[in-house]
């Protein structure tokens, strides 16, 4: 048996360090074509309709050490398959800048490398589980020491394809939670931040969709208009960059994509929100972001959405239990606005501890659809990594 993990887990590392992602494309021509690009890239139109997306060396490393540490040499097996899978890698300190370049310089000329840019001050305004290392208010070091370095590593980068999840959370945060003193502290520091990293990160070799949180957020009929200002006018101050493709949407999300009727359209609320699936959301906010006066393309996070009915209600985000991994990425969506669905979040990493004497606790965390225990947002947590695959649709 053990054996059999063992060369199990030999190709899975072959994979995440070396083979593409097989998403979208099958191993031979991978390999064929597994050089970096000769010449320097130019980003335009969808960056996902020819490249899969990078199976990054940390996500990999995380989820080969959890397929090693499995009793059940099946799971085992289906474990190290997701090992494979592109995902995005969150760049969450700015300790962490020090991934990125062994991550960004063995990626072949037809995948892509992507990544969160998420270390924003006063991060995670609304809740805890996330709140960052800068405090509200110190934008100088977020640009000098978090943004200006991450962009000196892309320029060394030209022949490489990046895409890029901007702040998650981040502009939603200050349509729809102004009023709470944390967002009040933290709003002009957004709004900054996130323009000077769409100007910065304006390079052609990159791709770039600003976080507009999901349809149970920015989707209630209120929220549209407001949202898409919002999001227009930073992108606007940035002098409206080539590189901004549009939106990220159901980062670290549960959203169905297309289910009809919507988890929650029999929630007594329901007919102030017409956008009850992602589709239906992108679909509707993307019009209006154009009309706002920015592209309305999107992304759309579907590592964790396989399962449907578990929140007790909409805004529940905090590691839902009985969760599956969802669709793989691809870039075959169905929807003229979805450049593709990836996977933003990586599935096993905690959204926050259930650990109620923890400093970043929060309650969201504690509540009966959460699954307990859980460790501090982006930490390891095996079992529920477990579940996620037990629960996959389509099925490793
Ligand atoms: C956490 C980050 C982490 C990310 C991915 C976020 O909720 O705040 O620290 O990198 O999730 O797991």
């Amino acid at each position: 048996m053990k054996g059999l993990y063992s060369a199990v887990l030999a190709s899975a590392i072959a994979g995440a360090f070396a083979a593409p992602s097989p998403v979208e494309q099958g191993p031979v021509t991978a390999r064929a074509a597994m050089a970096a690009c000769a010449t320097p890239v130019t980003l335009s139109g969808n960056p996902f309709a020819s490249r899969s997306i990078y199976a990054n060396k940390e996500y990999s490393k995380e989820v080969v050490a959890a397929a090693a540490s499995m009793t059940d040499s099946a799971l085992a097996a289906k474990a190290s398959k997701v090992a494979e899978v592109g995902t995005f890698l969150w760049i969450d300190t700015r300790a962490r800048i020090s991934v990125i370049e062994d991550n960004l310089k063995d990626v072949p000329c037809n995948q892509l490398a992507a990544f969160v840019i998420y270390d924003l001050p006063g991060r995670d305004c609304a809740a805890k589980a996330s709140n960052g290392e800068l405090a509200a208010g110190d934008i100088s070091t977020y640009k000098s020491e978090y943004i200006d370095p991450i962009v000196a590593i892309f320029k060394k980068y030209p022949n490489t394809a990046i895409a890029l999840v901007i702040e998650p959370d981040s502009l939603p945060n200050l349509v729809t939670n102004a009023d709470k003193q944390a967002c009040k502290d933290s709003a002009s520091g957004y709004r900054e931040g996130v323009a000077y990293a769409l100007k910065q990160l304006n390079l052609p070799n990159i791709a770039m969709y600003i976080d507009a949180g999901h349809g149970g957020w920015l989707g209630w009929n209120d929220n549209l208009k407001p949202g898409a200002k919002e999001l227009a006018t930073v992108y606007k101050n940035a002098g409206s960059p080539k590189q901004v493709r549009g939106i990220s949407t159901n980062v670290a999300g549960w959203n169905a994509w297309d289910l009809s009727p919507g988890e929650f359209s029999k929630a007594t609320d329901a007919q102030w929100n017409k956008c009850q699936n992602e589709k239906t959301y992108i679909e509707t906010f993307g019009p209006l972001l154009k009309d706002a006066g920015m592209p309305g393309q999107a992304i759309v996070d579907t590592g964790r959405n396989a399962v449907t009915g578990l929140r007790k209600e909409w805004g529940d985000w905090c590691n839902v239990k009985g969760a599956g991994f969802g669709v793989r990425p691809t870039s075959t969506t169905g929807s003229s606005y979805a450049d593709a669905f990836v996977w933003v979040k990586p599935g096993g990493e905690s959204d926050g501890t259930s650990d109620t004497g923890a400093n970043r606790y929060d309650s969201f965390c504690g509540k009966d659809d959460a699954y307990k225990p859980a460790p501090e947002a982006g930490q390891w947590n095996q079992a529920y990594f477990e579940d996620l695959i037990k629960n996959a649709k389509p099925a490793f």
